[in-house]
């Protein structure tokens, strides 16, 4: 068990994803007090996300940590089917993992989110790396949500730098719009770790390989999942490496790596079924005069991280294995 000095309650709602995988890893190396965790639908099934959680997280002696299903499909249409050119069948990258002997819990990630919300009123912290279907069905479900919640972390969204999904949007955004939409339409306060700042935190082939060869089975695993997805950006950067999009959201949530520019920015989400389906539009016409803080904004657009982000990220993502929190 990592032992840490933050005691923070945090919940995760993620679409474990590799990146997803070695954020969930990252955030147990740091001793975050994690107190459940949703799966939803992106990178591959909700239901198949979950299983995936808590295969690492019995990897890693930590299946008290309650994991519950979320939305299969977005708030509105059907759930695509994944990228599995980029995170495998299974979603990490088709490695097998050991059979998972504990079940999820019967609640709805929603259900489990709200739940610890009134547990922690104003103080649970919360890290989205998926798409926002399962926070936006706890908003639909407790519309008091927001003043439950202290943070709400998004991983998602590009709001100067090109998507990934098509030209303006991001897969996390893209997966669900609607719930996106009514995500920053919310009275919350948000930090928004977009593609602006997360495609310049990359993890090399020799940092995938100290986790290859680690004892611990966690972090071994994670290492054999990255293969997968370092093959896939290979086409991306020409050289075998992978965007840390999650590990930075978690590592900038959890407060061990500063965002050097996070200015307030209006944000909405174009939810038509437009050329500009799933985009996060940034009001950053404060850039030209020290983005002074938009009145009534509430959400703050990362566009810079520390440089050190990879070192935080390895540094406590290997600590799991000595067992203590970095
Ligand atoms: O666009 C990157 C995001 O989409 C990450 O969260 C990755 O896991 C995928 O879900
Ligand atoms: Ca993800």
């Amino acid at each position: 068990m990592s032992h840490s000095t933050d005691s923070r309650p945090f919940f995760l709602d993620c679409d474990t994803g590799i990146d997803d995988a070695l954020a969930l890893v990252y955030l147990l190396g740091a001793g975050t007090n994690l107190v459940g965790i949703g799966s939803v639908s992106g990178n591959t099934s909700a239901a198949q996300g979950a299983s995936n959680t808590q295969a690492l997280l019995a990897l890693a002696g930590r299946t008290d940590i309650p994991v519950a299903v979320g939305g299969h499909d977005p708030l509105e249409g059907s759930y695509h089917g994944g990228t599995t050119h980029v995170h495998g069948h299974n979603g990490i990258g088709d490695v097998q993992l050991p059979e998972i002997t504990g079940t999820p819990e019967a609640m709805s990630a929603a259900e489990l989110l709200v739940t610890m919300a009134r547990k922690y009123p104003g103080e649970l912290r919360v890290i989205a790396i998926g798409p926002l279907t399962n926070i936006a069905a706890a908003l639909r479900l407790e519309p008091n949500l927001p003043a439950l919640i202290a943070e709400l972390t998004i991983m998602g969204g590009a709001a100067i730098a090109p998507g990934n999904i098509t030209a303006v949007a991001e897969a996390n955004i893209h997966g669900d719009p609607l719930a996106a939409a009514e995500v920053f339409a919310a009275n919350w306060e948000i930090v928004l770790v977009p593609l602006d700042v997360t495609m310049h935190h990359v993890l090399e082939e020799d940092d995938r390989l100290r986790l290859l060869a680690s004892e611990h089975p966690a972090l071994s695993a994670v290492g054999d999942m990255l293969g997968y997805y370092f093959d896939f950006y290979i086409g991306v950067f020409g050289r075998p490496c992978s965007a840390m999009h999650d590990p930075l959201a978690a590592a900038i949530a959890i407060g061990r790596v500063e965002a050097l520019s996070a200015p307030y920015a209006r944000v909405i989400v174009d939810a038509t079924d437009g050329p500009g389906r799933g985009q996060t539009i940034c009001d950053m016409r404060g850039l030209y005069k020290g983005y002074p803080k938009p009145a009534g904004a509430t959400c703050r657009v990362v566009l810079i991280a520390q440089e050190c982000a990879m070192d935080e990220i390895m540094h406590s993502t290997l600590a799991l294995a000595t067992n203590i929190s970095a």
